[in-house]
Order: C-alpha cells, then sequence, then structure tokens
C-alpha cells in the first residue's frame, strides 16, 4: 500500500515525464543517442561537429588536427575519417577513451590546464584545425560554470595561436557568460572570419555555443 509521502513521490515522477513528453526534447536527444550508437559513435555529440563541417567546411582530408576535450571519442573518430589516413587527429582529455581508434588518431589523458605531457602538443607541428568541445564538470552556478569554461576556452585559444598554421581553423565551445564577448573579439582579432554558432542537435536548455573561427591570420 502506498503512503500519503510515496503517493506524493510517484504522482510527481509522472508529472515530470509528461512534461517532458510534451516538450519532445528527451525523444530527440533519446533518438540521436541511438542514432549515434546505431552509426558507431560513443556520444551524440558527433552531430554537433557534424553540422559544423556541414556548414563551414572546417576539416579536409590530409588535415592535422588536435581535438581538445576527446573523450568519449566520437569528434575524433567523425575527424579521422574525414581527415583519412595521410591526416593526424592528436585527442586530450582528462578521461580516458574506451572505444577502438583507428591509426590516425593518438589520444593521451592529461589536463590541458597543466599538461604533463608537454612535448604532445608541440610534436603536432604544422596544425590546420583545433578542435575544443571541452565542457568544465558543471556545478549548477551558471556564473561558476561559465568562468571555468572560459579558462578552458582561453588555454584552447593559446594552442590554436601558438600552433596552427596560416588559414588554419579553430573550432570552440564555450557556455555563455559574461566573458563570451571578449573571447569572441580576442578570436575575431586573429582570423580571418569568426562566427558564433548553435547545431540544432545542441540541448535547446544548454547554455553552450560555438565559436567558428576561420582562416588564422
Ligand atoms: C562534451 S565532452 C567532449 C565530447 C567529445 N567531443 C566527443 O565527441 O566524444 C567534454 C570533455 O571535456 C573534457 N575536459 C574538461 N576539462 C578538461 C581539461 N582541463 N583538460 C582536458 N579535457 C578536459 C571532459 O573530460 C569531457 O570528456
Amino acid at each position: 500500500m502506498l503512503t500519503p509521502k510515496k503517493h506524493k513521490k510517484l504522482h510527481k515522477k509522472s508529472n515530470k515525464k509528461s512534461a517532458k513528453k510534451k516538450t519532445g526534447h528527451n525523444q530527440w536527444e533519446d533518438h540521436l543517442s541511438r542514432r549515434a550508437r546505431s552509426e558507431g559513435y560513443p556520444a551524440r555529440s558527433i552531430y554537433k561537429l557534424e553540422e559544423i563541417q556541414n556548414k563551414y567546411k572546417v576539416l579536409k582530408k590530409n588535415d592535422l588536427v588536435i581535438d581538445l576535450g576527446c573523450s568519449p571519442g566520437s569528434w575524433s573518430l567523425y575527424a579521422s575519417k574525414l581527415v583519412g589516413e595521410k591526416g593526424r587527429v592528436y585527442g586530450i582529455d582528462l578521461k580516458t577513451i574506451d572505444i577502438k581508434l583507428p591509426s590516425n588518431v593518438i589520444a593521451i589523458q592529461d589536463n590541458i590546464l597543466n599538461m604533463t605531457n608537454k612535448p604532445f602538443l608541440s610534436d603536432a607541428k604544422g596544425l590546420n584545425v583545433v578542435l575544443s568541445d571541452m565542457a568544465p564538470a558543471t556545478t549548477g552556478r551558471k556564473d561558476v560554470d561559465a568562468l571555468r569554461s572560459f579558462e578552458l576556452c582561453n588555454m584552447a585559444f593559446g594552442v590554436a595561436n601558438d600552433l596552427l598554421v596560416k588559414n588554419g581553423n579553430f573550432i570552440c565551445k564555450i557556455f555563455q557568460g559574461n566573458d563570451f564577448n571578449a573571447f569572441q573579439k580576442n578570436v575575431k582579432s586573429k582570423f580571418k572570419m569568426c562566427k558564433v554558432f548553435k547545431p540544432e542537435s545542441c540541448r535547446k536548455q544548454s547554455k553552450e555555443i560555438y565559436i567558428i573561427a576561420i582562416g588564422k591570420k
């Protein structure tokens, strides 16, 4: 028999479920996750990079690419297909990648804010593309999360600035916050074109957005 407390709890749960059903968000997200798995990708994030690629053509055959925040591996896998066997993808993440990676992907576990394997970065000289899908562990406090995301973005921008070849491209996820405009202005000054793009496959409620910087000066 249900106690009044349990009954209230159950009622709350079913209300939540029907609210999600009404918005359709969960069904769309489930659909993307299922589709990613069926196409051999570990995460639905693949579709964000696919949308970016379809619109801006950031990756091409034989490119040398750095993928910052590469775990669980969807972007690296997708990029490896586009750059082909003569291209190369260098991935870095705090976490390991559990999927089997193609031979043109080299991934290491490290913290971009405090790299222990610094030579790994300088090995990737002549870089054509820097991708950063890094996201901090969220705290629920929007200002703190945005500040931590900004810190990661600055680090990624530093890598792009130091290692990209002329005309190289930089893609960077950022949580919109107080520092967003300053960051975008900074990136804009170093690239021929700089756009802000929110892929359809991003969670609608999420504050994440992508800076697309094309053609390093
Ligand atoms: C949204 S996930 C990236 C998903 C990835 N693009 C994919 O398609 O599989 C964000 C990643 O950023 C990584 N990350 C966060 N802070 C980092 C740091 N300081 N150094 C390296 N990676 C970091 C997290 O561990 C997490 O795996």
